[in-house]
């Protein structure tokens, strides 16, 4: 059985959605490692938000970013192939922190083959000269957090900025000189109907960004929309789903993956190196890393992370998992799956229960099997979770 799976997948050509992957200069392999850099601080928390985060205080950000480099000469001389700055928010940084942290990093990893790096950016907390400073300290990429243009509905979620800020500083780093930025949106709000979030996705592309990031609203244990019993409904945000899919693709952005869509070329890299299940050294209180063969997660609150690594303490890292040979093949498949032009290689679901499982989608017409890459259907990416935990153990 599995000979014929194979024998049929790999011979199937018919309306394979190739794109852009042969211009991907960005080699994938293990030699270059990913840079993830947690930035847990906030203006202000969103509702319904429950990425942990504090209140941004310049006196402990300084301690932070103390530790943060004293953490990082751990990897001195590691060769890295991208950075993220995430968070939180890392925008809210001074000038003088971010340029004390950017400078010490650049002298501790081998950045000579550096290909993207990309800063998380909040709008209520980014000015001209912050935008100048990034550029000047290397940063490529931008990623800034929109979620709505419309004023009622950044209120409703909590949001510390205007859309008219948000244009503002858009406007700002184009004249800086960025040529790749993400923008950040949440859709399926209660009581938005499909034609209001079709207004808003109208008025997002005509600023023409390089990639969208965006999301159905999900409520989120310990947000304060769950304390509120703040109800979605699934039937609309999946009919939103489907608009932004088709609005998307007749506006030259392509759908790389089940929330994202981006101008050729331009996927963001970071996140694909995780999805393509390759290695990353996550740096700060609460960031995962992946090192080694073992996956880690640091410890989340920002003092003890602080008091942990001027102790040198080990134990730094509050979860580790070694990754055997048959969870690097699980993980690989519910990873990769998210990639929906590339796929995952058909070797991966060889054993008798991934085969299995792979069959059993591949009857329903949930997975495609084309040039011996196994790949969502379109139909079921917005239903995909259910699909990708039928592979977990
Ligand atoms: C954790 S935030 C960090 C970025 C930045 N601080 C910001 O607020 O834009 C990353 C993105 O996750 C998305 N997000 C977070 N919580 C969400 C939720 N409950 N539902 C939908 N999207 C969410 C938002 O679009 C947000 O921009
Ligand atoms: S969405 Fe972003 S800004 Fe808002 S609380 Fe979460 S991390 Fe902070």
């Amino acid at each position: 059985m599995w000979n014929k799976i194979v024998e049929d997948c790999v011979s199937c050509f018919g309306n394979s959605r190739k794109y852009g992957w042969s211009k991907w200069k960005y080699t994938n392999n293990n030699s270059k490692l990913g840079l993830y850099v947690n930035i847990p601080f906030c203006e202000k928390k969103c509702f319904y938000c429950n990425f942990f985060s504090i209140k941004y205080d310049p006196i402990l950000v300084d301690d932070y970013i103390n530790a943060l480099v004293k953490h990082a000469r751990h990897f001195r001389g590691r060769k890295i192939g991208s950075i993220y700055f995430g968070g939180g928010t890392p925008s809210v940084l001074s000038l003088n922190q971010i340029q004390k942290l950017l400078q010490l990093l650049n002298n501790i990893f081998d950045l000579t083959s550096l290909y993207e790096f990309t800063f998380e950016l909040n709008p209520e907390s980014v000015s001209k000269e912050k935008l100048h400073l990034l550029k000047s300290l290397g940063v490529n990429r931008l990623s800034i957090g929109l979620q709505s243009t419309e004023s009622e509905s950044l209120k409703f979620l909590g949001r510390a900025h205007s859309f008219e800020k948000f244009c503002d500083i858009y406007n700002s780093a184009r004249k800086e000189g960025f040529d790749n930025i993400n923008i950040d949106l949440i859709y399926g709000l209660p009581n938005q109907i499909v034609e209001g979030w079709v207004g808003i996705l109208e008025k997002v592309l005509l600023f023409d960004s390089e990639h969208l990031a965006i999301y159905p609203l999900s409520i989120e244990k310990d947000s304060l929309f769950y304390k509120n019993d703040v109800v979605i409904d699934d039937e609309i945000q999946r009919n939103m789903y489907d608009e932004t899919v088709e609005i998307l693709s007749s506006n030259n952005y392509f759908h790389y993956e089940i929330s994202n869509w981006s101008k050729k070329n331009k996927e963001s890299f970071h996140n694909i190196h995780y999805w393509r299940n390759l290695e990353y050294i996550g740096l700060g209180s609460g960031a995962a890393g992946y090192l080694n063969r073992i996956r880690y997660k640091n410890i989340t609150d920002v003092k003890r992370y602080i008091r942990l690594v001027n102790g040198n303490s080990q134990r730094i890292k509050i979860e580790r998992t070694y990754i055997s040979e048959k969870l690097y093949g699980m993980e690989s498949i519910i990873l990769g799956l998210r990639l929906l032009n590339y796929g995952v290689d058909i070797s991966y679901f060889s054993s008798p229960r991934l085969s299995g499982i792979l069959l059993e989608c591949l009857k329903n017409k949930m997975l495609l099997c084309q040039a011996g890459k196994v790949k969502l259907a379109l139909d079921y990416v917005f239903v995909s979770s259910q699909i990708l935990l039928k592979f977990m153990e």
